[in-house]
């Protein structure tokens, strides 16, 4: 597949370009940014031959079969306008906007273009995640009753010092939120219905929200809680699941999947400690443990190319983003009004 890449920033850099370097199906055609130096010094890294200051330029190359676009997600928008007139499936880093009604434009112009248009949602490849979704679904633990994740990281300053993840966006619900929401919504399985949130600013120096929980109401009963934060040091992510027949608890960073069926016996620990201590001894020796989400990107490339020819239907497309953006919506709105808001 040949790809266009519109953005060349740290994600471009430091997820998509090495993760499509690397794979054989796959050659980088062209890269655009409006910072047209940016594009030019990324195109010398990776050895891409054409370089564009405008999406549009981007777009109509004859030689670029499909695009991807990095760029905070005001950008979207524009970009899908013009994949859609020049009919070239596209790949949208997530979120997919920073409001309802922008990634509602969104959907509308990708249905009626009829191109595919997919989402990136990187944390689904965490093994641990998967392994919990697929116990969930066999049935193992019956009917989901409460899914709790807990998500904290670092500032994302120490990411990028671009400023835009601080102005006119929803701080750390359009950061991390999106993940988080949308881990829950495809471990719960069902549709979510009626929000509450609490939250604040945490930093007297800052203005954008930075700590924020949410309780998600799901069709068929299920609660879901969300616990996000952009204050603490360390990253922290783990999901603790109950169900009718049994309970789950991930560590989902250090790949820890433990299954509660009665009383868990303090024994269970141990065996837990050692596969954690394994776990960390081969990601420090092969350089894997602290790039996190950043090794999922090859194989969601191969995914991607499957979901273009049609032949990955578990693949999110832009209405799986519009689903996220609507729940992040309905936690800004009880935040703002303080009480529950129904979807
Ligand atoms: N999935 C993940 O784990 C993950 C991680 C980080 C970032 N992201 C997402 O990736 C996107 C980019 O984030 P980043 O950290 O790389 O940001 P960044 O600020 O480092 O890079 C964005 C780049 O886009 C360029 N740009 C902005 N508007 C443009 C336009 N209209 N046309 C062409 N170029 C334009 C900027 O000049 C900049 O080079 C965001 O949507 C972000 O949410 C996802």
């Amino acid at each position: 597949m040949r790809i266009g890449l519109i953005g060349c920033g740290e994600i471009a850099r430091r997820g998509h370009l090495p993760a499509l370097k690397a794979l054989s199906d796959f050659r980088v055609e062209a890269v655009a940014d409006q910072d047209i130096e940016r594009a030019r010094r990324v195109a010398r890294e990776f050895g891409i031959a054409r370089t564009y200051a405008h999406a549009q330029e981007l777009v109509q190359d004859p030689g670029v079969e499909a695009i991807v676009a990095t760029v905070p997600p005001v950008a979207y928008k524009e970009i899908v306008s013009l994949a859609a007139a020049g009919g070239k499936p596209l790949l949208l880093e997530k979120p997919l906007a920073n409001s309802l009604a922008d990634a509602q434009f969104i959907v509308d112009t990708v249905k009626r273009s009829g191109i595919k248009a997919g989402i990136v949602q990187n944390y689904r490849y965490y093994a641990a995640l998967r392994d919990a979704r697929n116990r969930l679904v066999s049935g193992r633990l019956g009917k989901p009753v409460s899914v709790h994740i807990l998500l904290h990281q670092h500032s994302p300053l120490s990411w990028s010092l671009s400023p835009w993840r601080f102005e006119g966006t929803r701080g750390v619900l359009d950061d991390i939120g999106v993940h988080a929401f949308d881990t829950l919504i495809w471990l719960v399985g069902s549709e979510p219905r009626r929000v509450t949130a609490v939250g604040a600013n945490g930093l007297p120096c800052c203005s954008f929200l930075n700590q924020v929980c949410t309780l998600v109401e799901f069709d068929g009963g299920a609660i879901g809680e969300v616990d996000l934060s952009w204050l603490t040091g360390p990253m922290v992510f783990r999901v603790s699941m109950l169900g009718t027949g049994g309970r789950l608890f991930s560590d989902v960073l250090y790949n820890q999947v433990s299954e509660h069926h009665g009383h868990p016996m303090p024994t269970g620990d141990v065996a837990l400690l050692a596969k954690k201590f394994v776990f960390m001894l081969r990601g420090t020796m092969n350089g894997s443990l602290f790039t996190g989400a950043l090794m999922f990107y090859r194989d969601l490339y191969r995914d991607f190319a499957l979901y273009v020819k049609g032949a990955n239907s578990d693949f999110p497309g832009v209405e799986t983003g519009l689903r996220t953006v609507r729940v992040m919506d309905a936690v800004a709105q009880s935040l703002a009004g303080g009480a529950a808001v129904r979807l």
